[in-house]
C-alpha cells in the first residue's frame, strides 16, 4: 500500500520528522522504497542532474512524464508526487491539463507547482477536482533568470509575503508545502503557522521534513554540490573507479571469464559450421 496524504498528515500530527528523496527512475524509486522513504519527488531537477541542462527551464512535460512512469514502476509504498516543468500551468484550465497527464498518464498521486498567493487559485481547483498538491515556495527554480540562485525571504516584506504566500497555499487546499532557500528562523515559523507539512531544502531543520536531490546524497553529479546538501556517499569516484577496473580487465582480456559465459557442446558447432559452408 502506498503512501497517502493522508498519512503524511499523520506523520506532521505525530511530529515525526518526514524524509523526502527526489527519484528519477525505476531502479532508484525501488531503492528508496527499500529505504523505507515515504515521499519521492519526480523532480524537474532531473533537467540538470538527469539531462545536463543549466537549469530546470528546457524540461517539457513529456520528459517529465517519461520519467515519472518509471518511478512510479518502481515504487510500491512511497507517495509519488511529480513536478510539473515550467510553464505547463500558466492557467487554471492548462494547470489542470498538465495534472490530468501527470496522474493518468504517468500514475503519479500528487503534483508540485512552484509560486506563492498567485497561484493558489489554480491549486484550489485542483484540489476540487481530487488532485493533491504539494506547493513551493523560497527559491523557486523555474523563475531562475527573475530571482537567480540565492537565498529568499531575508529582508522583512520578503518574509511577510512568504508567510502570506505559505498560508494561500495552505489554504488553497495544498497538503504540503516544499520550502527552498529560506532562512531556518523563517521557515520555523512558517513550519509552525502552517497546519499542513513544510518540506525544507536548504530551510533549516525547523521544517516537518527534508527533501533533498537523488544525485546530490550520493556525490552523482559533480557540477557543484549546493551548500544545503549533505552527501552521504561518493558514487561518482566509487563508480568511476570499478569503471576503470573494467575497462582494465576488458583491455587484459581478464573479463569475461567462463563464469560469465556460455557453452555449446563441440558436434553442435561444427554442424553448423557445416551448414554453412553448404549455404
Ligand atoms: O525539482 C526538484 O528536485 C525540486 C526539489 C529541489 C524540491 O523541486
Amino acid at each position: 500500500m502506498r503512501t497517502t496524504i493522508l498519512e503524511v498528515q499523520k506523520l506532521k500530527n505525530r511530529g515525526e520528522r518526514i524524509p523526502m528523496v527526489t527519484a528519477y527512475d525505476y531502479t532508484s524509486a525501488q531503492i528508496a522504497d527499500r529505504a523505507g522513504i515515504p515521499l519521492i519527488l519526480v523532480g524537474d531537477s532531473l533537467g540538470m542532474v538527469v539531462l545536463g541542462h543549466t537549469s530546470t527551464v528546457p524540461v517539457t512535460l513529456d520528459e517529465m512524464l517519461h520519467h515519472m512512469r518509471a518511478v512510479v514502476r518502481g515504487s510500491q509504498s512511497a507517495l509519488v508526487v511529480g513536478d510539473l516543468p515550467f510553464l505547463t500551468y500558466t492557467t487554471t484550465e492548462e494547470a489542470i491539463q498538465s495534472a490530468r497527464r501527470a496522474m493518468q498518464e504517468a500514475g503519479v498521486q500528487a503534483v508540485k507547482l512552484e509560486g506563492g498567493a498567485a497561484i493558489a487559485p489554480s491549486i484550489a481547483r485542483l484540489v476540487e477536482l481530487g488532485i493533491p498538491v504539494m506547493g513551493h515556495i523560497g527559491f523557486t527554480p523555474q523563475s531562475v533568470n527573475q530571482i537567480g540562485t540565492r537565498v529568499q525571504g531575508r529582508a522583512a516584506a520578503d518574509a511577510a509575503r512568504l508567510i502570506n504566500d505559505a498560508l494561500a497555499i495552505e489554504a488553497a487546499g495544498a497538503f504540503g508545502l516544499v520550502l527552498e532557500l529560506v532562512p531556518a528562523p523563517l521557515a520555523s515559523v512558517i513550519t509552525q503557522r502552517l497546519r499542513i507539512p513544510t518540506i525544507g531544502i536548504g530551510a533549516g531543520a525547523g521544517c516537518a521534513g527534508q527533501v533533498q536531490v537523488w544525485h546530490d546524497l550520493f556525490g552523482l553529479y559533480s557540477d557543484f554540490l549546493p551548500r544545503h546538501a549533505r552527501r552521504y556517499l561518493n558514487l561518482s569516484e566509487t563508480i568511476t573507479n570499478a569503471l576503470t577496473t573494467y575497462a582494465n580487465d576488458v583491455r587484459e582480456g581478464t573479463f569475461p571469464t567462463a563464469e560469465q559465459s556460455s557453452t555449446m557442446d563441440d558436434a553442435t558447432l561444427q554442424a553448423a559450421l557445416k551448414l554453412v559452408e553448404q549455404s
